[in-house]
């Protein structure tokens, strides 16, 4: 299972990435103004900036909604960097665009995927990678692991190539369902990642190692 973070936080980036465990990077236009980063020059200059951090893909998303202006947006997007990934909306014309990157062989990550359909939809028009949010569906009482596990289940009955990203991941648990079910990738904050390695047994635990051994060695 790849791990991805969701965030253009560079520090917090940096900071999954040194773990080691880091395979790449998801971030969205709301990530983007969180940090500040306005103007889109400067979002394109982060984008850089993201890449230089992480050997891996990283995820950058286009502000169009029509075809002419995704097309014309991600391709300046894939121009940044061979690991970016354009990131588009589940929508008639995001479904256009992801048909002609796959052809152009640019990598897409489909987002804002909330239905089985969508994800079929996405797979069939040749997207790497699709973005369903299942902390969102959890929000408004919808299971979003199940969503995860019946997309799954479509994609292995067709044998599509299309990766599972499982997206709006909130805490430990939804990365350890989607693990389960086979989600192929999960992107999360920097919190939920470092909250897989906490077990107060494993503090107590080593607390009482160290002490042993200041007792042996005094
Ligand atoms: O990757 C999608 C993600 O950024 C949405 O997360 O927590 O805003 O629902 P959230």
């Amino acid at each position: 299972m790849k791990f991805f973070i969701d965030t253009a936080n560079l520090n917090d980036i940096k900071e999954a990435y040194d773990l080691g465990i880091l395979d790449g990077v998801t971030t969205n236009p709301s990530l983007m103004a969180k940090e500040g980063i306005t103007g889109s020059q400067n979002i394109l200059k982060h984008y850089v900036a993201i890449c230089n951090i992480v050997e891996g893909p990283v995820s950058a998303e286009v502000i169009a909604t029509d075809f002419e202006g995704m097309i014309r947006e991600g391709e300046q997007l894939a121009a940044l960097h061979k690991n970016i990934v354009v990131k588009i909306p589940m929508i008639p014309e995001g479904i256009k665009a992801i048909k002609y990157f796959s052809g152009k062989n640019i990598k897409t990550n489909c987002t804002l995927i909330f239905s089985a359909g969508q994800a079929l939809l996405a797979a069939k028009a040749g997207a790497t990678y699709i973005s369903p949010f299942l902390g969102r569906l959890d929000d408004v009482s919808t299971d979003g692991i199940s969503l995860i596990e019946q997309i799954r289940g479509i994609y292995d009955n067709y044998a599509f190539d299309t990766e599972i990203l499982a997206a709006s991941v909130r805490h430990p648990m939804h990365i350890i369902h989607c693990a389960e079910i086979g989600a192929d990738v999960m992107t999360g904050p920097l919190s939920a990642i470092k909250a897989l390695a906490k077990h107060p047994l494993t503090d107590i635990g080593l607390q009482q190692f160290l002490a042993d051994h200041a007792k042996g060695n005094k």
